[in-house]
């Protein structure tokens, strides 16, 4: 593993939600590096021509890539031709003009979404080409899958150096908390705090509440990236997650905590459950000496406090 010293870090995406957590973490560690954000408004990265303007304009040594359409299960059910057809098309010119423009590094992101739906827990990096992923994200999850591929193909042909990490659940300051577009816990955390506002005394929760699943905080996911940046070299990707089993139940209880919502969870059995075990394994993660280990209640804690004072402020997405 080498020592890469960059002098211009350019950052796609770095308006959105991880974008907000791992710009801090990039100024702390290259604080002699020029470090350059940008989002749609600079470049709108679908247009044909736009990604080579940027890396010309910009002439970065290392592409940090993070703009994505992403989004939760609903929106990803309703849309996922749009989903397929943006990542797909954003990453692959990118990526293709990254290695043209002879950036010195390319790291990108794709989701743990992306392993197959019959993945077995813990699901390590290996699991990843053992079947299809579950159908209702496919539009997202194989068009981000393609990143591993071109991730290989261009290390082989081309010397070029890219990486690809995989973030699990990822939650925290800045998420989406439309109930269209949410991931799981920014939805309950809107709910949760909506229906304490009201007073309401219960609120329905979907399915047993036995299914388990791993959380990550994205303050964690943040703060390993510029390791990765630093001296990690491979195009085995690498599980950026807690590897921690959490119920559904446990995490209604302490979402319902953290909101300060008073009543009772109604857990409606008539709904389905879905995949009763997923949880990440992060063996490779931490033979490489790193962890994401905020628990999960003062990651919540900070999630929804954030939720509340955005909220105010009206920087929040609703
Ligand atoms: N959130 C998760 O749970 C999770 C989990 C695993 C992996 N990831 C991956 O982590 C990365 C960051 O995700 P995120 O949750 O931070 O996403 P996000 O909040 O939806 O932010 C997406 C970012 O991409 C930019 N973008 C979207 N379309 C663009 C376009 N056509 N041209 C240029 N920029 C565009 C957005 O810019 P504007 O704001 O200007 O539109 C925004 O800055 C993505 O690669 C995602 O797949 C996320």
């Amino acid at each position: 593993m080498s020592i890469e010293r960059f002098q211009r870090i350019l950052v796609t995406g770095s308006s959105g939600f991880l974008g907000h957590h791992v710009m801090p973490q990039l100024k702390q560690a290259f604080p002699d590096a020029e470090l350059i954000g940008v989002g749609r408004k600079d470049y709108d990265l679908l247009q044909p021509g736009a990604p080579a303007a940027m890396l010309k304009d910009i002439q970065p040594d290392c592409l940090i890539h993070m703009a994505a359409k992403s989004g939760g299960i609903l929106t990803n059910k309703r849309r996922p031709a749009d989903f397929f057809y943006e990542n797909l098309v954003m990453n692959t010119h990118t990526f293709h003009e990254a290695w043209k423009a002879k950036v010195r590094k390319l790291v990108t992101f794709m989701g743990g979404c992306s392993y197959p739906s019959g993945a077995r827990s813990p699901i390590g990096e290996d699991q990843m080409w053992d079947g299809y992923p579950q159908m209702e994200s496919a539009g997202y999850s194989v068009a981000k899958k393609m990143l591993l591929t071109q991730s290989w193909a261009y290390r082989v042909q081309h010397g070029f150096n890219s990486i690809v990490l995989i973030p699990g659940n990822v939650y925290g300051e800045w998420d989406n908390f439309n109930l269209e577009e949410a991931h799981v816990i920014p939805a309950l955390i809107r709910k949760y705090v909506e229906a304490a506002e009201r007073g309401d005394v219960t609120i329905t929760a979907f399915g047993s509440g036995r299914p388990t699943r791993d959380f990550v905080y994205a303050g964690d996911v943040a703060a390993v990236v510029p390791w990765f940046v630093q001296h990690y070299d491979s195009s085995e990707p690498v599980n950026l997650s807690a590897g921690r089993r959490i119920s559904i139940r446990e995490l209604a209880e302490a979402i319902k905590k953290a909101a300060g919502f008073q009543g009772d969870i109604v857990w409606d059995t008539s709904m389905p459950d879905g995949q009763m075990d997923k949880i990440f394994d992060v063996q490779r993660l931490h033979d490489l000496g790193l962890s994401c280990d905020t628990p999960l209640e003062e990651g919540l804690r900070r999630t929804t406090h954030w939720f509340l004072e955005a909220r105010k402020q009206g920087i929040v997405r609703l």
